[in-house]
């Protein structure tokens, strides 16, 4: 980030206290799921940090698969349509699927990404999101698990974007207006 940009940043999630919720989330899937070999969902490219994490503080056997979605095509413009490619690679039928997002809005992504996935017959389909901005949710979709809600800020870093820059850096921040 360049020096002149971090005046619009503002400290929402600083890094350790990130870490604490995902060993916490970490420790609660590693109970529901004994000897369910689940099969996690990462949803690109907003999952990667947290999914790494994630999967790092699971203690149960897991597999890991990726989809691509996306709902904002560029910047913070929310648009109606979710891009969907990819997917597992391997059979699902009868499988415990958890779709990991890094940060769940409407609701639209994962939406169709459970849509989607339902048609392939899964035994159980469930969410971990890190961040969940439930005020903003526009369709009616179940969270098991969830790290933070963060209101409707728009929030940057730790994988999420805004116009595909800021993914790397190691705290969420949240963008102040202008
Ligand atoms: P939804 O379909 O509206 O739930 O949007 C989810 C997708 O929108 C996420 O996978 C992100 O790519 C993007 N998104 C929503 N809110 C934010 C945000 O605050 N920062 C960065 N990306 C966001
Ligand atoms: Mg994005």
């Amino acid at each position: 980030m360049k020096p002149q940009e971090l005046h619009k940043l503002e400290l929402l999630l600083p890094q350790d206290k990130i870490a604490k919720v995902i060993k916490k989330l970490g420790r609660q899937i590693s109970e529901d799921y004994e000897d369910k070999d689940p099969i996690l969902i990462g949803v690109l490219k907003g999952c990667v940090v947290f999914m790494a994490d994630l999967v790092r503080s699971i203690s149960v056997p897991i597999e890991m698969e990726f989809i691509s979605a996306s709902s904002y095509a560029n910047g913070r413009t929310p648009e109606e349509k979710v891009d969907m490619s990819g997917g597992p690679e391997i059979s699902i039928k009868g499988r415990h699927v958890l779709i990991v997002e890094g940060v769940v809005d409407s609701g639209r992504t994962v939406q169709t990404i459970i849509g989607q996935l339902r048609q392939k017959e899964p035994a159980s389909i469930e969410i971990v999101t890190l961040l969940d901005k439930s005020k903003c949710r526009l369709v009616d979709i179940d969270i098991k698990y969830r790290g933070f809600d963060v209101g409707d800020d728009f929030v940057i870093g730790y994988g999420l974007d805004e116009a595909q820059k800021y993914r790397n850096l190691p705290f969420i921040g949240k963008v102040a207006n202008e």
